[in-house]
């Protein structure tokens, strides 16, 4: 078994509550069996069988993005210049990616994810969350999912999109807790509902949930997108691990998100691309609500793959500190995955880590728009 130790880091960003709050100054990381051996002050650093200098520069955790939709074919490209001139957001869109990727071969699914995973861990991400919901078919649904299941553990079964063309929405909820979840279970970790106005209201997401539940799926929401809503508050009356979007809170949901300690996951990403207004991220952080950031990586609200992204906007556009933006694009990520194995890099943690071509992380939101992630490292090993 031989052991790495990483010298000349700059800055560590550990997430590990021994090193207090702030990043460590001037530290060092030992790597052993794919994991975190040891961190600390780089005076105090234990011999190692090999050591690797990275030049003092900063070292974060990778970044965990809890949710996106990469089982798609096509674009919408049109639809965001279209935005762009003053056209709003409207979900319907989602449809047109249906239609396309009804159309497209499971190879060539294959590929796009992959290309998108690709992107991604380029970019720092090193552990990723996939949706289905633009199959909307039982076996467009199951075969998203085994396809997303090809990369990533953190599968979900996003069936409850939208409503599709030709079909009620009480056949549909039919349809998504019956035969549809029986096929794509297999393939899941979660079961998602896109709580909202114009998609599925509180009595639908809670059937769906309730027989996602049965079938061993755990929940997430997406709520309080597009207006106000009754999502927030039933992600925290259920329990659920996390609700994202969280754009349009009142103070009660902020106190409910508060209470029981479900995470708010923030899409910046989203605000930015459909140019909506930007959730209130100090608010929440000032009640002790916990949040993570991530990039909702999808064809319609947000085409971004890029985590350092989603740090920048929260940083300028959501009053949270780089500090806490990195946190929540890390850590915050594995909370709202419920995974204590990602996320940090405390003693036993996936040794999972970015090298940033910078000497602090606060040069993610500082220097936005740069490719700022030089080296990435899955479970020890260099990617
Ligand atoms: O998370 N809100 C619903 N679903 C996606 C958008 C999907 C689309 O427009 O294609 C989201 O923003
Ligand atoms: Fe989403």
């Amino acid at each position: 078994m031989t052991s790495l130790l990483l010298t000349g880091v700059a800055e560590l960003t550990s997430h590990d509550p021994e090193h207090g709050h702030a990043p460590l100054p001037d530290a060092a990381v030992v790597v052993e069996s794919g994991r975190v051996a040891w961190t600390g002050s780089a005076r105090s650093a234990p011999a190692a069988d090999a050591s690797y200098d990275v030049g003092g520069r900063a070292v974060v955790p990778g970044f965990v993005d809890s949710h996106s939709h990469l089982v798609f074919a096509g674009d919408r490209a049109q639809e965001f210049a279209a935005r762009m001139t003053g056209t709003p957001y409207s979900a319907g869109g989602i449809r047109t990616t249906v239609a396309a990727t009804r159309a497209a071969t499971d190879e060539q699914l294959t590929a796009n994810v992959a290309r998108l995973v690709d992107e991604m861990r380029r970019q720092g991400t090193t552990t990723v969350e996939v949706k289905s919901g633009y199959g909307l078919s039982v076996r467009d649904e199951a075969r998203s999912l085994a396809v997303a299941r090809q990369f990533t553990e953190e599968t979900t079964f996003l069936g409850a999109h939208v409503v599709p063309e030709g079909t009620t929405p009480e056949e549909y909820v039919d349809l998504v807790t019956g035969p549809m979840l029986e096929a794509c279970a297999p393939h899941a970790r979660w079961v998602d509902v896109f709580c909202e106005r114009g998609a599925f209201d509180v009595d639908q997401t809670r059937a769906v949930l309730a027989a996602g539940a049965v079938a061993g799926l755990r929940g997430r929401l997406h709520a309080n997108q597009l207006g106000p809503g009754p999502g927030v508050q039933l992600a925290c009356e259920l329990g659920l691990v996390a609700v994202d979007h969280c754009t349009y809170l009142d103070d009660s949901d902020v106190a409910a998100l508060a209470d029981t300690g479900t995470v708010a996951t923030l899409l910046p990403g989203v605000e930015f691309s459909t140019r909506s207004p930007y959730p209130d991220a100090r608010r929440l952080l000032d009640a002790g609500v916990r949040v993570a950031l991530a990039s909702d990586c999808n064809p319609g609200s947000c085409y971004t793959s890029s985590m350092p992204l989603c740090v920048a906007l929260a940083v300028r556009e959501m009053g949270m500190s780089p500090v806490e933006a990195v946190r929540a694009a890390t850590l915050g990520g594995a909370e709202a995955l419920d995974r204590d194995d990602v996320g940090h890099l405390r003693v036993g943690a996936r040794a999972d880590l970015v090298v940033l071509e910078a000497p602090s992380a606060i040069h993610l939101a500082y220097r936005p728009g740069v490719p700022l992630v030089r080296e990435v490292y899955v479970g020890g090993r260099r990617v």
